[in-house]
This record gives structure tokens, sequence and C-alpha cells, in this order.
């Protein structure tokens, strides 16, 4: 008898022209690093646990696959590879001078959410340039990723520098407390350009606010150092990305090299210089590095490093398109339904022409005549999913499905529209929170509500609805819901009243973080177009 077993999620069999083009990637790259004077090294698949929990691995320990080996220790199959060749510097390596040169082609494994579409092993190849501080060795590595990203990409790319010093120094001097600092860098890592300022708003008078404010919008070519610098005058880490600019510029990368100043990430992991790499065609940073003097020193053996990886499989993706388009044709998904009919709205008092949508028939894709803009119509969740893969620059979407399905992505812009609230409702009488039994939660967001009732330190049972989830508490299913209320009339009609608000909801403007920095005029120019029309509606 035949029994069916398939792959687990996020693995998949390779075939054919997969396997080539991604062994033609990583070829390619090995040769270059090994050209460059790096050494291979390989470290095992599995490691133990604490290796990446005690080193301040970055990663989110919720993506490690955990493996209990026969005397009960936690491994995790490899997540990343810097950890493990640190260790291997400042121990199996010790006797060896640095500066060390060593590159990598290794697979990583990252359990990724459920359905995402996104892959658990990923090939990665990279290198680490262990004991050499300062910026010769900045330049050295990152005119590596250039020759890198040159070598391999079929379609035009760049790499983009930041430098996390430059958030520190202006969150001290801002002074906000530690809870707030992490909110504002949260702000500016997602480039929610529009909260960042109502969070700043009360510390006007602060010498660096006029910089933090404007910090998520400062990417593009250099001018984005000068603008810095109008800002704030002077800074070390601007000029210092000024210096490392042009001393990549004589070594021929110049017109590969750009900048995003609100490259925030991982900052309590990085010290120095952060970058990414963008290859148009690919809907994610392919590429990414930058310099982590704490971490070597952690395993016994102070060393300055930096280093980067590469995703080959990514890469070798771009093999298989055809050519990228010249010009870019901008897509945005619309969410179907009430807040379509408000973007649309939106869009015609910018001057779009948006007949083919008012009229769409079952057609789901629609150009506009008069603009440079594709409008595509999906459900909610769907206009994340395809903003996230990159196969729309744009999306619209409720705060609503933005909280529940988490955030890949810059959320840009609060459109005002499609206002509504989170709330917890119970039936009216009813005492919530005066027993001690658990309660029970039905809700169409359970990540709403784990995450609601996770902040209160509060154990409950969640329960997923579909919809009409009102009828949970009073069929006696569940003590209380978590959902949207609008007007209050469904609650009001059924016997329910809300005890609580959960967050506050409207439509948000979202783009793919690959399109915002390939295709920045186009997308700053719809951008500033929808934020005039606000604020004359505001006014
Ligand atoms: C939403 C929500 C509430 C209702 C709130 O449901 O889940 O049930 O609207 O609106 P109100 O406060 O104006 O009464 P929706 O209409 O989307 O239907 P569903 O419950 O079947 O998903």
């Amino acid at each position: 008898m035949s029994f069916v077993i398939n792959t687990p999620e996020g693995t998949r069999d390779r075939l054919f022209a997969e396997c080539t083009d991604r062994r033609k990637v990583q070829n390619t790259l090995t040769d270059l690093f090994a050209k460059r004077g790096y050494t291979e090294i390989s470290t095992p698949e599995v490691e133990f646990y604490d290796l990446f929990v005690q080193s301040g691995n970055p990663l989110p320990q919720e993506s490690f696959f955990k493996i209990v080996d026969r005397s009960g220790k936690i491994m995790v199959m490899r997540p990343d590879c810097t950890a493990p060749i640190a260790r291997v510097a400042a121990t199996k390596l010790k006797a060896v001078p640095l500066p060390q040169r060593l590159y990598y082609n290794e697979t990583v494994f990252r359990s990724g959410q459920a359905h995402k579409g996104g892959s658990s092993e990923i090939a990665q190849c990279g290198v680490e340039l262990i004991g050499a501080a300062g910026q010769q060795a900045d330049v050295e590595v990152i005119a590596l990723a250039v020759e890198a990203l040159k070598e391999t990409s079929p379609h035009p790319f760049h790499i983009e520098l930041g430098h996390v010093g430059l958030f520190r120094a202006l969150a001290a001097e801002m002074d906000l407390g530690a809870v707030q600092t992490e909110q504002m860098r949260l702000l500016i890592e997602g480039k929610h350009f529009a909260a960042l300022n109502d969070l700043l708003e009360p510390y006007k008078d602060k010498p660096a606010y006029a910089m933090l404010s404007r910090l998520s919008q400062l990417f593009g070519s250099t001018e984005v150092l000068d603008e810095a610098e109008a800002l704030v005058g002077k800074r070390e880490e601007v000029e210092y990305l000024r210096t490392l600019y042009a001393a990549l510029e004589e070594k021929g990368c110049g017109r590969f090299v750009r900048f995003d100043l609100g490259l925030v990430h991982q900052i309590d992991y990085y010290t120095g210089v952060v970058f990414r790499g963008y290859v148009e065609g690919a809907g994610a940073p392919v590429l990414s590095g930058g310099r982590y003097d704490n971490l070597v020193e952690k395993f016994g053996r102070p060393a300055p490093a930096i280093g980067f990886a590469v995703d080959a499989d990514a890469v070798a993706a771009c093999l298989s398109q055809q050519q990228a388009p010249t010009e870019h044709r901008l897509r945005i998904a619309l969410t179907k339904g009430r807040l379509q009919e408000q973007s649309v709205e939106l869009f015609e008092a910018m001057g779009l022409d948006c007949s083919p949508i008012r009229d769409p028939g079952r057609r789901l894709i629609h150009s506009v005549p008069n603009y440079n803009l594709d409008a595509v119509l999906a459900k909610a969740p769907d206009v994340i999913t395809y903003v996230e893969h990159g196969v729309c620059d744009m999306g619209i979407v409720g705060k609503d499905t933005i909280l529940e399905k988490g955030s890949s992505f810059y959320e840009v812009l609060d459109l005002g529209f499609g206002r509504c609230r989170f709330a917890l409702a119970v039936k009216e009488g009813s005492d919530f929170y005066g027993t001690y039994k658990t309660r029970r939660i039905a809700t169409k967001y359970p990540e709403v509500a784990r995450t609601f009732f996770e902040n209160k330190g509060m154990d409950v049972e969640i329960i997923k609805i579909e919809g009409s989830v009102e009828l949970a508490p009073i069929l006696d299913l569940a003590d209380a819901i978590v959902d949207i209320v609008e007007t209050g009339a469904t609650l009001r009609e059924n016997g329910l009243v809300p005890i609580e608000d959960v967050a506050q909801v409207s439509a948000r403007l979202i783009v793919n973080t690959a399109s915002m920095k390939l295709y920045k005029t186009e997308i700053l120019d719809f951008l500033s177009k929808c934020e005039l029309e606000l604020k004359k509606r505001h006014d």
C-alpha cells in the first residue's frame, strides 16, 4: 500500500533549474569571496540553543527550530551563521592572528509564520571580517557586497547604508525613557511617518526633534546626508557615512550606494554601519549586514567585526524572471468593499481617473488611465500578503487586519477613513473581571485578543469565530468577545456592552519595503498627493 507524506511547511524539493540557478549564484559568490582573500568555514547545522540566546542573537526565539538531545539539552537548527563563526574565531582560531577573513556557504533554518509562503531553509553565502575596526574594513566589506550583487544579480540593484549610532545618540538626547524610545524606534523602522510625528510632537523644543521626526524619510542618495546636516548640523555618524561613501566612490561603487538613515533594526546587536541590498524584482532585501563589535567578545576574545549575508535563493529567483521592466508601473492593492469605495473617492479627489475601478465587472486588476498606477482588488488579509511579497508595491488596508496579521512592510499613512475600534464586550450585567475562572474569549481576531490579554498578564482561552461573533456570548459559548465596533448597533441589538477599548482602527497606506527603496520618487509622489488631499479635507 502506498502512503502520502509531503514536505513540511516552509521546505520544498528543488528540481532542475532551481538547483542550477542556486548553484550558479553560490559558486559565483564563493569564487568571489575566495578571490578577495576570504577562507571558507563551515560550522554544524545543529548548535546549542544557548549559543544564540546568550550571544544576544536578534532573531525571535520562536523562529528557532528546536531539538532536545538524549541528555535533555536544547539544540537548534542553526538560524544564523554569524554567532557560530564568532564562536570559532574566539575559540578554535584563538591562536590565529586577527584580522580573519572568513566566508561561508550554508543553509540557515528559520521557522516562519504558517501559510506566509516563506521558506524555512535559506541558502546564505556571506563573509565575516573579524578583528578589523575602522573605515578601511567597512569599505572592504561593503565594496565586496556591491561586487557580490554585481556578479550575481541579473537586474539593477543597490546597497543602502545606515548607522545605528545615529539613532542611539539622537534618542539619548531626547531622553524619552526606555518604553517611548522603543516605540519611536519601531515607528522609524516601520516608516510610520504620521504616527512618528504624533509621538514626537510634545518634544518639539528638543534639538534632536527635527532630525528624529524626519529620520524615517531620510533615504535616497547623498542628498539625505545634506538634509541631515541641515537639520542637526555636523554629526559624527553622518560624517562617517559621507567619508565612507567617498571611499566607496573611489573604488567605483558609488553609483550602487544609497542611504537610509532610518535603518534602526537590531540596534542592540549592531554597533556601527548597517546595510541592505535590494534587487529589482525581489520583494525583500536580498543582502543584509553590518558592524557588530561586541559579539566575538562574548565568546572570550574581544574583536571588532563586520560581515554580510546574501540570500542565494532570493538572488537565484531573479535569474528565472524575465528582464526587469525599464519603466515600473506602480501597483496598489485595495481592500474590496467599503475601503475600496473610500479609497476611490480619495484617488478621484487627487485627480486620478478611477472609472475602470468604479465599474469593475468581474475584473480584479484595473489601470488608472491618467496615472502610473494599477489597482488590484483584494480581500483585506490578501492586501497584506500581496504587499509583503512585493507583487503589489502599495496597499490600502484597515489597521485591524494589520494588527491581526503583523507587519513586515512600511505603514506610511493613516488615511483617516474606515474609522472604528476594537473593543472587549460582554453580555449586559455580566461581571467579566470579578471571577477567578479562566475566561473564554470569542473573536475573529485571535492575535489581537491574545496580545491584549497578554499585556494585561491575564490567562484566557481564545476561540476563533468566523463571523457574527456576538452570538458566542449569547449562546454561552464565551464570556466575552473582542471585535470591531463601528456604530455599536450590533452590540446593542444583541444585549452586549463594550467594557474596554482594545485599539483604534482606520485605513492605512502600506508600502512594500523593497518597492519603497526601488521606486522612491514614484511612491513618495503618490504619497504626497494623498497627504495633500487629506490635509484639504482636514482643513
Ligand atoms: C462587523 C463586526 C461587528 C459589526 C460592528 O461585522 O464584526 O459584528 O461589524 O458594526 P456596528 O458597531 O456598526 O454594529 P461585519 O458586518 O463585518 O460582519 P461579520 O460579523 O459577519 O463578520
